[in-house]
């Protein structure tokens, strides 16, 4: 047995122990102890108490007693009081979804300034099903069909505000934005200029238009909003079906044909017979001012280019700004960035994005890790541009850890643990990733064909994150111990009560607890039994304990979670309920699906965070 193994199977068998009757810290059976991380968590605050819910395959909202819940805004919910309401019949035409809140909401932060409150929601993507559902084919069939459905991605601005005790949005307010496919945007960072970058509409490659499949966010402590291109590949495609693909542009997923969407018909950006360097120009973090709507995007090539899933911003005690990436797909890599310049509250932050080191994580099999820098030396790769256009390449020349698909990065706000859920491989054990990388099972990553995710959890050498070293473990291993044992059981903390699958999104709260939000199957059968629809807990890390405390309707996922000022009011994404047909959220009976936004807040008013 590998020494990879021997952990997995040491977490496993001290769960047996605990079943057993015998109490251990979490710490005491995952190998490494985080108790003394310097953590000052909040341990008498009150939402914590809550009585656990059971799973669920209601088509609502099911939430911890003594909470409640509204509706904050859907898909095509005008942002102009000019605009009409969303039709369901016709599901809205390009001009309508420009002036309306996009679809498939995921990442989104609130920003609280001078009295108001500015939601910036990511619109990673649209269900081809549900927007063109109307259509005989189930698809866009127009060309105003394939606009709709591009502008219904990007990102929605709104400003909201809270009447007695519910959230409205503030329709015509000066800051309402949508920023789209289309909108203009420039390059930042060691990429912009650089030949790969460079297109027959921008010869210079200075800037670009428009963003897509935003996934998740972060926020920067300058105020600003940072969205993560995910799945930019599914959009391109190519109107020369014998044309060979290059490896490059194979390691990012870029195919022949695209998903569906259609937009190369509309666009030839999205034609990579006619623009093989558009790709080169999608995979980064936007950073977006939300106070500013005049103000243009920045593409920021130093963080890299990959399936960016979120971006947790840490600033080092020695003032660095510090970065946590994942990149999503099989077996590719966990990222760190790390500006050069550091923070300083009065001062320009403008180039601390912009000029910076990249690092990629190594994991080791007693739970220590190394950051590796991704530089022309360690890579051998020509300059720090091609690294930042080719970063999943550099990755791999490095020897990083291929990790179970990194989703959502979370860092404590209370100690130095930094969290990120892997979220589940089918190809972990069984296949290489796009690179050609070994995807055998390994520490963080310790099971052959994971259906259900973990939760991996480092610290950095003394609490500093611009430190190379670090010391790692597992908060989680999800598992259903209803239907197996072993492995597939998960980790201890993991019981009949609290089981989940594929934890996706993930952020601390104010008091040190960590929500966790799940983008799984909700099949409810087999593997999955007892585990209803997707779901958010709130988990614990000084005890390992985690709690169901909302579940969401039918065929969503729950995803993009933030807080109002004063910490009394949660913002939770509901994305994509009814993807396969079945489910009438959040209008009810007979209705079409929308994705949404909702608010939460406790029955007695007080704060959730
Ligand atoms: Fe858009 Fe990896 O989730
Ligand atoms: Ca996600
Ligand atoms: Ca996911
Ligand atoms: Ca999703």
């Amino acid at each position: 047995m590998s020494d990879f193994n021997k952990i997995a199977e040491k977490m496993v068998s001290r769960r047996k122990v605990l079943k057993s009757g015998v109490t251990f810290g979490l710490s005491s059976f995952i190998s490494t102890s985080f108790v003394n991380s310097g953590s000052s968590m909040n341990e008498g605050a009150d939402y914590v108490k809550f009585k656990e819910i059971s799973s669920s395959t209601s088509d609502t909202i099911t939430l911890a007693e003594g909470f409640n819940w509204n509706l904050l805004v859907s898909w095509g919910d005008p942002l102009w009081s000019t605009e009409k309401e969303f039709d369901a019949v016709t599901r809205g035409d390009q001009s309508s979804q420009r002036n309306s809140f996009g679809d498939n909401n995921d990442g989104m932060v609130l920003f609280s300034k001078d009295g108001k409150n500015i939601l910036v929601v990511n619109n990673e993507y649209t269900n081809l099903n549900i927007m063109f559902g109307n259509n005989s084919s189930g698809k866009p069939e127009t060309v105003d069909d394939i606009y709709k459905g591009m502008v219904a991605h990007g990102v929605s601005i709104v400003e909201i505000k809270k009447g007695i005790n519910k959230w409205k949005i503030v329709e015509d307010s000066v800051l309402n934005r949508r920023i789209f496919p289309d909108t203009l945007i420039n390059i930042t960072g060691p990429a912009k200029g650089h030949d790969l970058l460079k297109t027959k509409d921008d010869p210079k490659g200075l800037s670009t238009l428009g963003t897509w499949n935003n996934c998740g966010s972060g926020r920067t402590p300058w105020g600003t909003y940072l969205t993560c291109e995910e799945n930019f590949n599914f959009y391109f495609s190519s109107s020369n079906k014998n044309i060979n693909i290059s490896p490059e542009m194979k390691r990012y997923g870029i195919r022949v044909n695209d998903r569906g969407y259609n937009w190369a018909k509309v666009d030839e950006r999205f034609d990579i017979s006619k623009n093989p360097n558009e790709v080169n120009r999608a995979g980064y973090i936007v950073e977006i001012d939300p106070f500013d709507p005049h103000s243009n995007p920045k593409k920021l090539t130093a963080l890299g280019r990959f399936k960016h899933e979120n971006a947790e911003l840490v600033m080092a005690k020695n003032g660095h700004i510090v970065v946590y990436m994942g990149d999503d797909e099989r077996g590719e890599y966990l990222y760190r960035y790390v500006s050069n310049g550091k923070y300083n509250n009065d001062g320009d932050a403008s180039d601390l994005l912009q000029k910076g080191k990249l690092y990629v994580a190594r994991f080791y099999e007693n739970n220590t890790g190394e950051w590796l820098e991704l530089s022309p030396e360690t890579t051998g790769m020509s300059s720090l541009a091609e690294i930042c256009v080719y970063t999943r390449q550099a990755a791999s020349l490095v020897g990083a850890t291929t990790m179970d698909r990194p989703e959502w990065v979370a860092a404590s706000p209370v100690s130095n643990e930094v969290c990120c859920c892997l979220t589940n491989n089918r190809n972990r054990g069984r296949k290489p990733n796009a690179g050609g990388d070994n995807t055998s099972i390994n520490g963080p990553n310790p099971r052959q064909n994971n259906q259900y995710g973990q939760i991996v959890r480092w610290i950095p050498q003394e609490g500093d994150h611009t430190r190379k070293e670090f010391k790692w473990d597992l908060f989680v291993l999800a598992g259903n111990p209803i239907v197996h044992s072993g492995l597939k059981a998960g980790s201890k903390n993991i019981n009949e009560k609290n089981i989940f699958n594929s934890p996706d999104g993930l952020c601390f709260d104010s008091n040190g607890y960590l929500w966790i939000q799940t983008d799984g199957k909700y099949t409810n059968t087999g593997d999955f039994q007892g585990m209803g629809n997707n779901q958010m807990l709130l988990g614990n890390p000084n005890t390992g304990e985690i709690k169901r405390f909302m579940v969401g309707p039918k065929e969503c996922e729950v995803t993009g979670i933030t807080w109002s000022k004063d910490k009394k009011t949660i913002f939770v994404g509901i994305q994509h309920p009814g993807e396969k047909g079945n489910s009438n959220f959040p209008g009810g009976k007979n209705s079409l699906p929308r994705s949404s936004v909702i608010t939460i807040q406790k029955n007695d008013g007080s704060v959730i965070g």
